[in-house]
């Protein structure tokens, strides 16, 4: 089985402090995740700097967008992001829109979806999916347990690639073991360590240990 991408999320307020973040952590990880909350205090011009920073990874404009999506989609890409997010309750014309304007779209699963829509996702032409528990449901005392592992599970089946995020740290990852997750999105488990290229090297170690063993 193929090892699952390690993606790190910029979630920071301002844009210096998500470049001093990625200095540390940019090498060792797989994907960079430009975040919802960067994106919203610093807009393309974060994309644009870590696109100069890292102009060989893959980067992930995180605008969780749920209209406009062309426009938004093009705007990330000519600052350089390989790939941005809709929302899951976004129309089908917007996920369009926006696929037609960057190499791939990523349907964000908050809230409530059906496998119905998946279906229609995927006859759009979307191939990549992210399942979340959110911050806010983590707070609320949510945790990983065997109900998202089966609407993950059902999801690959169903031939998406799916992205895991939310609140993982390394032994989370150990759940997932035997599934083909396509990618492991880490925020506050690799920023906010005290270590961030320890921790980094951590989760790559434990991704490799479980799925190329
Ligand atoms: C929130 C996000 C986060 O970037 C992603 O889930 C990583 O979060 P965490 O800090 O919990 O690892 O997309 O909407």
């Amino acid at each position: 089985m193929t090892r699952p991408n390690l993606q790190v999320a910029l979630d920071h307020s301002d844009l210096p402090s998500a470049i001093k973040a990625i200095k540390t952590v940019g090498d060792i990880v797989d994907i960079i995740e430009v975040g919802t909350i960067l994106i919203l205090q610093a807009g393309d011009q974060a994309v644009r700097c870590i696109r100069a920073m890292y102009p060989d990874k893959t980067i992930v404009a995180d605008t969780k967008c749920a209209d406009a999506g062309g426009t938004v989609a093009e705007n990330v890409q000519k600052a350089g992001a390989d790939w941005t997010t809709v929302i899951c309750c976004a129309t089908i014309p917007t996920m369009k829109a926006a696929a037609e304007k960057i190499a791939a779209v990523q349907v964000e699963l908050y809230g409530d979806w059906t496998y119905a829509q998946a279906q229609l996702w995927l006859a759009a032409g979307i191939r990549q999916v992210i399942y979340h528990q959110s911050r806010d449901a983590l707070l609320a005392g949510e945790t990983w347990g065997e109900k998202d592992l089966a609407k993950i599970q059902k999801l690959i089946d169903m031939g998406f690639q799916v992205s895991v995020t939310g609140g993982l740290d390394v032994d989370t990852l150990k759940l997932f073991k035997g599934m083909a997750v396509y990618t492991f999105i880490t925020g506050r488990g690799i920023t906010a360590a005290q270590d961030p290229a320890q921790a980094a090297t951590a989760f790559l170690d434990e991704i490799k240990a479980i799925w190329e063993a």
